[in-house]
């Protein structure tokens, strides 16, 4: 039965696409960035229930390459929120031992939001109870073009051989590279889509998708969104005996 207490089998890695700001504030007649402050309330219950739960990475999808097209007036706000985000969690990141981190074309963020993403990551360093890692300025697609040229790079300069680049190579270039795939990837109100959200990463993740819109996204709905993916037979390819043969300790 899908209770308050965690299953036993908790994903290393839950990524979510953090959608429905928008809708929140607009159902309520406020103007959008009212929603996106209270999606910032989401993040920090979120990112607290993950480390109680014993989540190894969680990685929010906060700002995508898409998003800088959006009116000045919600891209700035959005950095500011990010900004202040920053300053006022890293007391909490470090009372928690939370290692931040951040994936994406940071280059494009403001200079002022750049130096304190930099700051936090290289203050939570040390850190080892979760990994929270915010997508700042990312796309799947980008990400990849961007591995592509460093293994051109790689291959041109004698450092590597085009006949050695293999998925593993790709991977290792990508922003990712020493993060674990995500196993479940949530996403929050309802669409059905990737959004070029951690394309190359995603191949065998398990989706949860919700109705509920971000701001409302609540400790309860990551429990059952966990239970649910701890539900599930992930088979990579294989068949359903062959996992269950794996399952079986050799000899017995
Ligand atoms: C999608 O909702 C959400 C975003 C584009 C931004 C997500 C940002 C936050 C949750 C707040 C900032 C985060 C941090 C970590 C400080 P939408 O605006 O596209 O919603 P809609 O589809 O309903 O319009």
């Amino acid at each position: 039965m899908i209770g308050s207490e965690p299953p036993t089998k908790i994903p290393a890695h839950v990524a979510i696409i953090m959608d429905g700001n928008g809708r929140w504030a607009r159902r309520r007649a406020l103007p959008r960035i009212m929603g996106h402050r209270q999606g910032v309330k989401t993040v920090k219950r979120i990112v607290t229930a993950a480390r109680e739960l014993g989540i190894g990475v969680l990685t929010l999808y906060a700002f995508s390459m898409e998003n800088w097209r959006r009116p000045d007036e919600e891209v700035g706000a959005l950095m500011g929120l990010l900004y202040d985000y920053l300053e006022g969690e890293l007391d909490e990141m470090l009372g928690r031992n939370i290692s931040f981190r951040a994936i994406g074309d940071l280059e494009r963020l403001p200079e002022r939001v750049r130096s304190k993403l930099y700051d936090t990551i290289d203050k939570t360093s040390e850190n080892s109870g979760m990994i929270l890692n915010l997508a700042l300025s990312y796309g799947g697609r980008a990400e990849i073009a961007r591995a592509a040229r460093r293994l051109v790079e790689m291959c041109v300069s004698g450092a590597m051989r085009p006949d050695e680049i293999d998925e593993q190579a790709v991977a290792g270039c990508l922003d990712t590279a020493d993060l674990p795939d995500p196993d479940l990837i949530i996403r929050t109100s309802g669409e059905m889509r990737l959004s070029n959200f951690l394309l190359f990463q995603a191949a065998y993740a398990e989706f949860y998708i919700t109705d509920t819109l971000w701001p409302d996204f609540s400790r309860d709905e990551l429990l059952r969104a966990l239970h649910d993916y701890a539900g599930r037979e992930r088979r990579f390819g294989l068949t359903s005996e062959q996992v269950y043969q794996k399952c079986i300790p050799k000899g017995s």
